[in-house]
């Protein structure tokens, strides 16, 4: 039975780096179980002192089991395990090259009450891994999308990337940084505003859109990836983007007052520290937009809401939440008043 170590992706974060070696043991066996590998259940373990992620398979890792690897969060080089004892060598495999773009899209703008980039590659890999789908033409919203991490990482991977968010200056901010990092790295690229009535209501929201390809040869091809964060309340998702139309939703939650949720439409609503407010007005939207076989995946801090009351209320709008086992393990410290935890929820279908 082959064996093999993978070492974890050290981060910028120290406290995250420790709670993510847990989570790895998750993720990982999420993809393993996605692709019918016969494995046995990852752990960690010290080798000469250093953490890696150890776990033994019945026939050697394919292609596309590599390739899998190679997209995960905390994934960051894979070792063979050749001998026992003082004898134990680590051997190189060599991983494939997986991501759409690289070059830090999602690491290089910094700002307060940003989502970690390696923890938002986990949720999104979550909601994959659960999803009916595969990583073939996603597309994916982040409905709370502050600055665009989730947009960013979901762009490296090759999806399509879609987000929601009430505070303009965030929109602005995140969507002029793609634009200075498209023109640096000399992606080609064109980009638009839009803005959107939403009549009835009296209320407007506004659309920037990108649309961006490595190469000129792809753009001509239509080999292009489309991003487009709306300016706007996340409860009318289903007035800026078409039902059915996403395989993945994707967000961290306001985990307080700071980045507090904004559920009620024209007062901009009450300052709160529980995600139920925020469900309870946008949930029904999220649910209209996801496709059936698609994926929910929702980061809180379980502090102001039990994992239980949320499941519940998720479960009043239709979702069918996953639980049990690896689904239950991912909540971590990430300071003294916020415990996170992430929920995955399917629309049947
Ligand atoms: C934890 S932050 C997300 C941070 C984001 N992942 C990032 O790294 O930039 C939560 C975001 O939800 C936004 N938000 C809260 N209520 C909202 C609503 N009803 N509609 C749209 N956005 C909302 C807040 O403005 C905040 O930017």
């Amino acid at each position: 039975m082959p064996k093999y170590a993978i070492l974890s992706n050290p981060g910028h974060n120290r406290v995250y780096f420790e709670a993510s070696k847990e989570l790895s043991l998750s993720e990982l066996s999420l993809a393993l179980d996605k692709l019918g590998c016969d494995y046995t259940e990852p752990k960690g373990e010290e080798l000469g002192g250093i953490f890696y992620v150890c776990f033994s398979t019945v026939s050697a890792l394919s292609d596309e089991m590599l390739a899998a690897l190679a997209r995960l969060s905390f994934v960051y080089a894979v070792f063979e395990l050749v001998g026992e004892g003082d004898r134990l060598l680590l051997s190189p495999v060599p991983l494939p090259e997986v991501l759409y773009m690289d070059g830090g899209l999602s690491s290089i703008l910094k700002y307060s009450g940003k989502t970690n980039e390696l923890f938002t590659r986990l949720m999104i890999n979550a909601a994959l891994l659960s999803s009916d789908f595969s990583t073939k033409e996603i597309r994916l919203l982040d409905p709370i999308a502050g600055k665009g991490t989730t947009l960013f990482e979901a762009l490296s991977l090759g999806f399509d990337a879609y987000g929601a968010e009430l505070s303009e200056k965030s929109v602005t901010d995140g969507f002029n940084y793609l634009k200075k990092f498209l023109e640096t790295e000399k992606f080609k690229h064109t980009t638009s505003t839009e803005k959107i009535n939403l009549q009835e209501k009296g209320l407007s929201a506004k659309r920037y859109c990108a649309d961006i390809a490595r190469s000129k040869a792809e753009q001509k091809a239509g080999d292009t990836r489309h991003f487009e964060l709306v300016a706007g309340n996340s409860m009318y998702a289903d007035r800026y983007f078409k039902k059915n139309s996403f395989h993945l939703i994707v967000g961290d939650l306001p985990y307080g007052v700071q980045h507090g949720n904004v559920g009620a439409a024209k007062s901009g609503g009450s300052l709160t520290r529980s995600p139920k407010e925020l469900i309870s007005s946008c949930g029904g939207a999220w649910y209209k937009v996801l496709k059936p076989g698609g994926a929910l995946a929702l980061s809180w801090n379980s502090f102001v809401y039990p994992r239980e009351q949320f499941a519940a209320q998720l479960a009043s709008l239709g979702f069918e939440v996953m639980s049990g086992g690896l689904y239950e393990r991912f909540e971590h410290r990430v300071d003294q008043a916020i415990r996170r935890d992430l929920i995955i929820a399917k629309k049947p279908k």
